[in-house]
C-alpha cells in the first residue's frame, strides 16, 4: 500500500477503522487492517470523512469585496447592481488571480469539489474564459463544476441565451436561471421552460438561483420541478436558495414538496447569505429567509449547504469553511437534533456530491482516496468546533496539514493544557 490512515472514527460513527490507499484510491477499510504501507499515520480516533462539497458558489466574484465599493443596504438588488458596476471593468488575469487564492483556501478547509456559477450576461465571456482556465489548472487537487449563470436574466438581459449557449459551447457544465428576476412571472417561467428544454437536448444538468425572494407567490420552484418531470430529467435538476418558500403558505407547500420529490429535484440552501440578505424589507417580527430545510429533507429530497459567496458584493465575510455553512444552516433551520445536527454535516459532503454527480466521492473501497482528518471525534463535534484539518488527501497524496489548536493554559491552579475535544 502507498499510505495506511490507521485508528479513524467515520462519519456513521465506526471507531478504530484503518483506511489502506493504493494508486490514489481506497484499497481497503477495516478494523486493524494487516496490510503495511510506505507510510502510515495514525489519526489518533480523529474523524476521517471525505471532503467537504460546495455545491452552490460564485468563483467570478470572489475575493472582489469593495471593488469598486461595498454594499450599503445588505440587499440582493444591491448586490446585483454593484456586480454591473464592476462588470466593465474586470480584467481577466485578475479575476484567475483571485479564483485560484480561494482554491487555494477551499483546499486548506478540505473543500474539494466546487459548483460555481459564472455570469455569461457580459458579452466578452471573459469570466467564462478565467474560469475555464482555473479549472485546468486546479483540476489536480480541486474539481470545478461550471453553472453557466445569466445574472441579469435569460430574457430580461439582451443576448443572455445565446451567451449562455456559447459558454455551453466553450465547456461550461450546468446550465443556470434566474427566473424571479425576469420582468414578469409570466417571462420566468418561460425562462425556466427554454433552459431545461435546452439542458434536456444537451444532455446537461440543470442548477438555477430560484425564487431567491421573500415573495410568497414566487413560486418558479412548481415550474422547474414540472418540467423536470416532463423532461425526463429527475436527479440533474437544482433549485438554488428556494428562500419564498420560507414565506409560501403552509398549504401551498405541502402540495409542492411531494411534487418536488417526484420530479427529483433536488435543493440548496445557502445559509450564511440567506439569513443577511432576505428580510431585509421586514419590520419586526424579520423574516428568517432561509428555504424550509428539515421539510425538504423529511419529504425524501436532496438537501445540501453551500457557501455562495465569500467577499463579494452580496457578502463581506466567508473564508471558504463548509463547516461554518453547516453551523449556521444548524441554527438558521433548529436542526438542534441528534440526527438533524448529523444530516447538516451530510448536507455539505455526501449530499453535494450526489448533486453535482462526483465520481468516486465516498469511503468504500475504489473510491478515490479524497479525504480530510477532522480535529473531532464525531460529525456533530466537527460542526460545533469548526475543526481543525489536520491532514487533507487529494487521491492519496496529503495536499494540506494543519496542527490541532489546544490551547496550553498558563492558569494559577490550573496548569497543563486543555482540548476543547469530547469525549475521546
Ligand atoms: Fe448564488
Amino acid at each position: 500500500m502507498d499510505l495506511i490512515l490507521r485508528n479513524a472514527t467515520l462519519p456513521d460513527g465506526s471507531t478504530g477503522v484503518d483506511i489502506a490507499i493504493e494508486g490514489g484510491r481506497i484499497a481497503a477499510l477495516g478494523p486493524q487492517l494487516a496490510a503495511t504501507a510506505v507510510e502510515e499515520i495514525d489519526v489518533g480516533g480523529d474523524l476521517v470523512t471525505p471532503p467537504f462539497v460546495d455545491a452552490h458558489f460564485h468563483m467570478d466574484s470572489t475575493l472582489s469585496y469593495g471593488l469598486p465599493r461595498v454594499n450599503r443596504s445588505g440587499t440582493l438588488l444591491e448586490g446585483i447592481a454593484l456586480w454591473g458596476e464592476l462588470k466593465p471593468s474586470l480584467a481577466q488575469g485578475a479575476l484567475v488571480e483571485r479564483a485560484l487564492q480561494y482554491c487555494d483556501w477551499a483546499v486548506a478547509r478540505g473543500l474539494l469539489a466546487i459548483r460555481t456559477h459564472v455570469d455569461i450576461c457580459d458579452d466578452r465571456l471573459l469570466a467564462v474564459e478565467a474560469l475555464l482556465q482555473v479549472k485546468r489548472q486546479v483540476a489536480s487537487y480541486l474539481d470545478l463544476q461550471l453553472v453557466a449563470f445569466p445574472q441579469d436574466g435569460l430574457l430580461r438581459s439582451a443576448g443572455a441565451f445565446d451567451n449562455l449557449k456559447r459558454a455551453i459551447a466553450m465547456g461550461v457544465d450546468v446550465v443556470g436561471g434566474i427566473p424571479h428576476f425576469e420582468r414578469t412571472m409570466a417571462e420566468g417561467a418561460e425562462s425556466v421552460r427554454l433552459l431545461c428544454e435546452f439542458a434536456a437536448a444537451q444532455g446537461l444538468r440543470v442548477d438555477m438561483h430560484c425564487d431567491e425572494s421573500d415573495d410568497p407567490l414566487s413560486r418558479h420552484i412548481e415550474t422547474l420541478a414540472f418540467h423536470a418531470h416532463r423532461l425526463g430529467m429527475q436527479g440533474r435538476v437544482t433549485g438554488s436558495h428556494l428562500t419564498s418558500m420560507h414565506s409560501m403558505d403552509n398549504y401551498y407547500v405541502s402540495k409542492l414538496l411531494p411534487l418536488m420529490r417526484e420530479s427529483g429535484v433536488a435543493a440548496i440552501a445557502n445559509p450564511l447569505i440567506n439569513i443577511t440578505l432576505q428580510g431585509r424589507h421586514d419590520g419586526y417580527p424579520r423574516r428568517r429567509g432561509m428555504t424550509r430545510v428539515p421539510e425538504l429533507m423529511a419529504a425524501g429530497i436532496d438537501v445540501a449547504f453551500g457557501h455562495d459567496c465569500v467577499l463579494d458584493p452580496w457578502y463581506g465575510l466567508g473564508s471558504g469553511d463548509m463547516l461554518e455553512v453547516a453551523h449556521m444552516g444548524l441554527h438558521v433551520a433548529q436542526m438542534t437534533a441528534q440526527d438533524a445536527m448529523h444530516a447538516c454535516f451530510l448536507a455539505v459532503t455526501e449530499t453535494p456530491a450526489r448533486i453535482l454527480g462526483l465520481e468516486g466521492y465516498g469511503l468504500r473501497p475504489g473510491c478515490h482516496a479524497d479525504l480530510v482528518v477532522l480535529d473531532a471525534g464525531s460529525t456533530i463535534e466537527a460542526i460545533r468546533l469548526r475543526a481543525a484539518r489536520r491532514y487533507v488527501l487529494r487521491r492519496g497524496r496529503v495536499v494540506s496539514r494543519s496542527p490541532a489548536p489546544h490551547a496550553a493554559l498558563a492558569l494559577p491552579g490550573r496548569p497543563g493544557g486543555t482540548d476543547f475535544r469530547h469525549g475521546r
